[in-house]
């Protein structure tokens, strides 16, 4: 069989990330790094494509040879197959902005002084129109909100309702759901928005710890009715649980967690672990955390719910079972 080793993030992913960065990808590769560089100091300025696939080809081309960069190396993504030669995005993280309306415990970018003092807010909307003008996306590819809080964003609703409005069909909502949104409404009930939810808790008493305001009632509320202008059957609410060891990695929390997402009418499911926690203890005894996956999918399978495992619990599995295989979560 024909093909080679590569990722897709690599081949034709684009994430704007914080302190003015545009990113290959953005996964957090604890032992070499990861999340190589296409641009540094990106303040919304028109981008050269031809510049722009000049870079990406240079990295894939490593890829062609069999030579992943250094920082790549051992990344749980990439995979063999017969990977295509055409420039395109498939995969549009937009994840440019801090500011959020959550404190929670995990998260870096509020308390980063590097990401607060280098991220300057510019205008994303321009750039996902010249995106879409020029053909760049994908309209079966995904497009992928995070941040900081996206919904709190002034140009949020408009670029929602920008990729709706051109037939984007995978539009994946990182959202505290602290603030409703009526685009998200809109791209739900049109079966092309898909929102994702960190709980992180059974109880409001753990929730608050975690995410250090108080938002228990408002999330489930706003959850709620997301969940009920998803298209039937679906997995288009999903509720999320990372792992925080010491803090709510406890089979009681994941039960609780897990009935009621599904008094609620969410039968999908995200498991994932505090990336900084793994960056630091990856060397460390992972069994007891590889426990607490295993009871979380038996419990989701007894519910009748599907629970995906994210990266970094992805990467638990992994270790533990000394395995490497390609992660279909989250898409
Ligand atoms: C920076 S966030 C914030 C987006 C949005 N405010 C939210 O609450 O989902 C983007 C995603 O990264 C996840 N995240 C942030 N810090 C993390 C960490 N240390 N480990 C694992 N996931 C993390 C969040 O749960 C969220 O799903």
């Amino acid at each position: 069989m024909e093909g080679f080793e590569s990722c897709s993030y690599i081949e034709h992913g684009m994430v704007l990330d914080h302190c003015n960065r545009i990113r290959f990808c953005n996964n957090f590769n604890p032992r070499y790094g990861g999340r190589p560089v296409i641009y540094e100091n990106y303040h919304g300025e028109k981008i050269d494509w031809n510049d722009f696939f000049r870079i990406k080809r240079e990295l894939r081309q490593k890829y062609r040879e069999g030579s992943c960069p250094e920082l790549c190396r051992e990344c749980v993504n990439t995979s063999f197959k017969n990977w295509d030669e055409e420039d395109y995005i498939d995969y549009l993280l937009l994840t440019p902005w801090v500011p959020c309306n959550s404190n929670c415990i995990y998260c870096d970018a509020p308390r980063d002084k590097e990401v607060l003092a280098h991220t300057k807010v510019y205008k994303v909307l321009p750039l996902i129109k010249d995106m879409i003008k020029n053909n760049i996306l994908k309209k079966d590819g995904i497009i992928d909100f995070a941040g900081g809080e996206p919904t709190i964003y002034n140009e949020f609703e408009s670029m929602l309702s920008e990729f709706i409005k051109h037939d984007f069909q995978k539009i994946i909502i990182h959202t505290n759901a602290i603030k409703r949104s009526g685009a998200i409404i809109k791209g739900l009930k049109k079966g092309v928005v898909r929102v994702l939810v960190s709980i992180d808790a059974g109880t409001k008493e753990i929730h608050k710890k975690v995410k250090q305001v108080n938002s228990y009632d408002s999330v489930w509320k706003h959850l709620s009715e997301y969940a009920k202008y998803q298209p039937k059957g679906g997995d288009y609410v999903k509720a999320k649980y990372i792992i925080v060891p010491g803090l709510n990695d406890t089979e009681e929390q994941i039960n609780i967690w897990l009935e009621k997402c599904k008094s609620v009418n969410i039968s999908h499911v995200v498991l994932n672990l505090d990336f900084n926690w793994l960056m630091k203890n990856v060397d460390s005894d992972l069994m007891p955390l590889y426990k607490l996956m295993k009871y979380t999918l038996n419990r989701s399978y007894e519910l009748e719910m599907n629970c995906e495992l994210y990266g970094q619990i992805f990467q638990v599995k992994c270790e533990v079972e000394k395995t490497r295989e390609e992660n279909i979560a989250g898409f």
